[in-house]
């Protein structure tokens, strides 16, 4: 028991047929039939062989992709093959996810043996519209088709997706009404690693943000400032622009443009606010850069040159927050300093991410963008942490009650 949550160690499961609920929503290559990346599928595996080794007959549940990114939809097919390799065991597929033929499968499996079931999302009661627009209760999730269809066939549901533990969905809240729930290991590891970075971090606690999902990092930065969990915020990427924006720096119209183009005008007065009230912990660029017939040039804030674009933040930023980081006992890295897919503008996020690498502070990053830069720039191994959630962390970050969490308090107690 963990956060008053029951764990995969409080459960016996030889013989029991578990449904576990996993994130292993990925890119899709549709034209090879593959997938892209497979960070998610590697991150629960521990809880899927450890339930089938202990004698579980495990039934897995998943969604790829959503139909507010159509682009990812797609079933989960290609995902059975990648887990079995990981495994080094069969995982069966079904494509069905409650009809018949997925209960026939359940019905059929021996101990120690898992089966994949289809894209939870093809049932339109999983969809992040459905949740969105009818917003059920758990009690009601629970009398979906899905719940009612499975659930009389199954002993135990342990939930691992932390990644989408802010969805309100039936595969992920409706389960822990009528059966014994727990979290999986992978759950159990990101909460408690998020929870600690949010409760106790060892100081100083440096958070890196940057990249150009503004809603998010701004939602972040308040938190943990308000909070008084961070005791420095770096900023970079499109949130360096607005704070420098905010701060009554000349960033140039063609980055103002940039900004009201993406419609993000209106954090400029909150990033004023922010820096009214916390402007011995934020710490803004002091030199930028921007790229001119394909050369990359850098110069002091204020002095951009009219009609040229910030594209990253410039070397004597990136050293001072080299720095930062390599100072800091606790650090967490969420979004690049700049346009890291071109070389001409790569130079804030590589000096960052290698600070990431080297510090001796315990190192948490999350989402897309950041993990794609640790790849790239060699420092996944030397991560702390590599969170495999995007919304779920985001949402955790900015002090929300996420939904799994609260069906899984309750349905610890079954
Ligand atoms: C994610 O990719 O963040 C999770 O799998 C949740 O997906 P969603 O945002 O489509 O619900």
């Amino acid at each position: 028991m963990k956060f008053g949550i029951k764990t995969i160690d409080d459960i016996k499961v030889e013989g029991k047929t578990v449904l576990l609920r996993v994130d292993i929503n990925q890119p899709i290559d549709r034209e090879h039939n593959t997938l892209k990346d497979t960070t998610r599928i590697s991150a629960c595996i521990p809880t899927i062989r450890e339930l089938s080794d202990r004698g579980g007959k495990i039934v897995l549940l998943a969604h790829q992709g959503s139909d507010i990114e159509y682009k990812n939809y797609y079933t989960t097919k290609p995902h059975s093959h990648v887990l079995s390799e990981l495994l080094g065991k069969e995982v069966r597929f079904i494509d069905d996810v409650c009809g018949p033929a997925a209960r026939t499968a359940m019905k059929e499996l021996n101990n120690g043996e898992i089966l994949l079931l289809d894209n939870v999302r093809f049932l339109a009661e999983e969809q992040t519209l459905f949740e969105l627009n009818l917003k059920l209760t758990h009690e009601q999730q629970a009398k979906t088709l899905l719940v009612s269809k499975l659930s009389p066939l199954a002993d135990i549901y342990v939930c691992d997706a932390f990644a989408a533990a802010h969805r309100d969905q039936p595969s992920l809240c409706g389960f822990q009404q009528v059966l014994p729930s727990v979290m999986g290991r992978l759950f159990e590891k990101e909460f408690s690693v998020l929870s600690e970075l949010m409760e106790c971090p060892a100081c100083p606690c440096v958070f890196v943000l940057g990249g150009a999902k503004i809603a998010d990092a701004f939602l972040m930065m308040n938190t943990v400032l308000k909070k008084n969990v961070a005791d420095m915020v770096l900023t970079g990427g499109l949130v360096a622009n607005i704070m420098l924006w905010a701060n009554g720096v000349d960033i140039g119209e063609c980055s103002k443009d940039f900004v009201r183009n993406q419609g993000y005008e209106n954090y400029v007065k909150i990033a004023k606010e922010l820096i009214t009230e916390f402007d011995n912990k934020i710490v803004i660029p002091l030199d930028c850069a921007y790229i001119k017939d394909g050369r990359r040039y850098e110069c002091t804030i204020g002095k951009i040159p009219s009609g040229e674009l910030l594209v990253d933040i410039g070397s004597k930023t990136a050293r001072k927050y080299k720095q930062g980081i390599l100072n800091a006992k606790t650090v967490f890295a969420n979004g690049p300093m700049g346009i890291f897919e071109e070389p001409e503008s790569e130079l804030g996020t590589k000096t960052v991410w290698e600070a990431l690498g080297e510090t001796e502070g315990y190192s948490v990053i999350g989402g897309g963008d950041s993990i794609t830069a640790s790849n790239k720039y060699g420092v996944t191994g030397k991560i702390n942490y590599i969170c495999t959630g995007g919304g779920a962390l985001i949402r955790f970050l900015s002090g929300e009650d996420l939904p799994v969490v609260r069906a899984l308090l309750h349905g610890s107690f079954l």
